[in-house]
């Protein structure tokens, strides 16, 4: 069965008030495009064409403007709503009759990996159909995230946000599950604070020596843009990579790159992104016929 893509787009964005008073944190701009198309990206770079999209009862409608059914890019995007905030693992509970049995790739809406060298790491976690898979990145401020301790590549353990972090390997707002995570999530009991913890899920597999590792190397830059200063320098960083000629976080692109789009998809919204940044790279890439190297065959 497919793998199928989930994007948690809700929460309040309390890190970054006021800007999130009125504005869902995954529509604010990274540099050139909303936060959003950068996990958007990756799931479709993994290949997957079904992805729904988790938001805030409120937040929807906006959502829905700005990437609608995603037909444009030949994908398939259904919507779900999470009433309030209680938990990362709560997706796998809305999503559940969205996967109908199907392994998933679930993306957090804040979370962006950009530089060269992460398709061959997507394609590993999408080959492991059982068990779940975590990508883990190096980090000077680990005891902001989930951390991950290893023997080698087997990971040992993990935390959520530590206080004395035992290994600087954060783990990324990315986790591709097997079909099972929906009925593990069911048998969660809320946190202290009131969630349904992504680590406890992640535990669940660990014990049974399910959980498989895709440590990403120098090559990669992860952010977690949830807070002003992560979010500046989200932003610089897309403007830095892009300088080289490639375009990042670009659903356009990736539909292009595997062929899902068609040329009237692709011409309409190089119209619409007329003199952009955006739309004279996109053009580029449509130019060079670049059937992306990035794209994993489907
Ligand atoms: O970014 C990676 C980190 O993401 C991981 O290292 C942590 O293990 C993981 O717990 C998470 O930590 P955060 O502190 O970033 O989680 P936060 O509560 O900020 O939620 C992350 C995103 O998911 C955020 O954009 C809002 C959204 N979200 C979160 C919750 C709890 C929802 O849409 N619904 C929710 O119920």
């Amino acid at each position: 069965m497919q793998r199928k893509g989930i994007i948690l787009a809700g929460g309040k964005g309390t890190r970054l008030r006021p800007i999130t008073n009125s504005v869902s944190k995954p529509l604010l701009p990274v540099y050139d495009k909303p936060m959003i198309y950068y996990p958007l990206t990756v799931l479709m770079q993994a290949g997957i064409r079904e992805i729904a999209i988790i938001t805030t009862p409120e937040d929807q409608p906006l959502f829905q403007r700005l990437l609608g059914d995603g037909s444009q890019w030949g994908i398939l995007l259904e919507w779900i709503v999470q009433p309030t905030a209680d938990g990362i693992a709560q997706a796998y509970l809305l999503a559940e009759d969205f996967l109908d049995g199907a392994p998933s790739a679930l993306a957090l809406g804040d979370n962006l990996f950009l530089g060269e060298g992460l398709t061959p790491h997507l394609a590993a976690a999408n080959a492991a159909l059982t068990g779940g898979s975590i990508f883990t990145c190096e980090v000077t401020d680990p005891e902001r995230f989930g951390v991950a301790t290893f023997e080698g590549n087997r990971v040992t353990g993990i935390v959520e946000k530590p206080r004395n972090p035992l290994s600087n390997c954060a783990i990324t707002g990315l986790y591709f599950l097997d079909a099972d995570a929906p009925r593990r999530a069911r048998a969660l009991k809320p946190s202290e604070r009131g969630e349904l913890e992504i680590v406890t899920l992640l535990e669940s597999y660990l014990e049974e020596g399910a959980l498989n590792v895709q440590r990403l190397g120098a090559g990669i830059k992860w952010f977690d843009a949830g807070t002003h200063d992560a979010l500046l320098e989200a932003g610089q960083a897309v403007q830095r990579f892009q300088r080289t000629g490639e375009l990042f976080g670009s659903p356009d692109g990736a539909a292009f790159s595997h062929g899902w789009s068609s040329g009237d998809s692709v011409e309409s919204a190089m119209l619409q992104l007329g003199k952009t940044a955006y739309g004279s790279m996109l053009s580029a890439l449509v130019r060079n016929g670049a059937r992306a190297s990035t794209a994993l065959p489907t």
